[in-house]
C-alpha cells in the first residue's frame, strides 16, 4: 500500500486501451481510489438523449447536467456513476451512448463542468486513479506519474467486441470498428483539450500484453517514482 496523501496517478489513450481495466486493477494494487472519467462524459450523454436535447447545443446539455445530479456510488469498488439514484453504469456502455459521446464530450462548456467536478472529487478523494483523454495533459498535468496507453486499433477493436460479448450485449466488430475510428477522429482533432500524450506521459503499448501484463508495468513505474517522491 502507499500513502495516498497527494497521489494522482493519470491513465489516458484512445478507446479500447484497456484504460478501465488496467486503472481499475492498478487501484486495487496500490490500494488507491479510481475514477472512470469517461463514464462522467456518457453519463453527460444519456442526459441528452433521455432529455430530447440535440447533441450539438453544449449550452443546454450543461445546464441540464448541472440539474442531473450525475455522481458516483463511492461505496462500490469501482464506484458506480448514477443519475440521481439511478445506476446507469450498464446504460451507458450501449452503442446509442457510445455513438454520441464523442460529440457531446467536445463542447468546452460541457467539458468546463466536467473537469471543475474531476478536481473536486480528486480533493475528496486523496490517492486517486484516474483515467480518460485529458486527465495528465489538463486536468492533473501535475500528477505523480501519467501514463499514456496506445494499442493497434484492429486488438482495440477485438477487446470492445469481447467486452460488450461478456456483458451479454454483442455488437458486430464492423459496427465497433466504425464507433472506435470516427471516436478517435473526433476525440485527437476536437478543440477543447484534444487526446494527445501528455509530453514527459510514460507510454505503454498494450497491444501485445495482457491486461495482468499492463498493470505489472504500470505498477512497477508508479512505485519507482513513489519511491522517488
Ligand atoms: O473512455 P470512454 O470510451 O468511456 O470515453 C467516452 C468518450 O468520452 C470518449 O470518446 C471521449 C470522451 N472523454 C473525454 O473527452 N475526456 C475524458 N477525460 C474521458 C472521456
Amino acid at each position: 500500500m502507499v500513502d495516498p496523501q497527494g497521489v494522482i496517478l493519470t491513465i489516458d489513450g484512445p478507446a479500447g486501451t484497456g484504460k478501465t481495466s488496467a486503472a481499475t486493477q492498478l487501484a486495487a494494487r496500490l490500494g488507491l481510489e479510481v475514477l472512470d472519467t469517461g463514464s462522467m462524459y456518457r453519463a453527460a450523454t444519456l442526459v441528452a438523449i433521455e432529455q430530447e436535447i440535440d447533441i450539438t447545443d453544449g449550452g443546454a446539455i450543461a445546464q441540464a447536467i448541472e440539474q442531473a445530479h450525475i455522481g458516483f456510488d463511492w461505496t462500490q469498488q469501482p464506484p458506480r456513476i448514477c443519475i440521481g439514484d439511478r445506476d446507469v453504469s450498464d446504460r451507458i456502455r450501449e452503442l446509442d451512448v457510445s455513438s454520441a459521446v464523442s460529440i457531446v464530450s467536445a463542447h468546452k462548456a460541457i467539458r468546463d463542468v466536467m473537469v471543475e467536478r474531476q478536481r473536486d472529487i480528486a480533493t475528496a478523494h486523496p490517492g486517486l486513479v484516474t483515467e480518460g483523454r485529458d486527465q495528465g495533459s489538463v486536468v492533473f498535468p501535475n500528477a505523480t506519474a501519467r501514463f499514456f496507453l496506445a494499442a493497434d486499433v484492429g486488438v482495440r477493436v477485438k477487446r470492445r467486441a469481447h467486452q460488450m460479448e461478456e456483458a451479454g450485449k454483442p455488437i458486430s466488430e464492423s459496427a465497433i470498428r466504425e464507433n472506435i475510428e470516427s471516436r478517435d477522429q473526433i476525440d485527437t482533432s476536437r478543440t477543447e483539450a484534444p487526446l494527445r500524450c501528455p509530453p514527459g506521459a510514460i507510454i505503454v503499448d498494450t497491444s501485445k500484453l495482457s491486461l495482468a501484463e499492463v498493470v505489472d508495468v504500470l505498477e512497477k513505474e508508479s512505485r519507482a517514482v513513489l519511491d522517488r517522491s
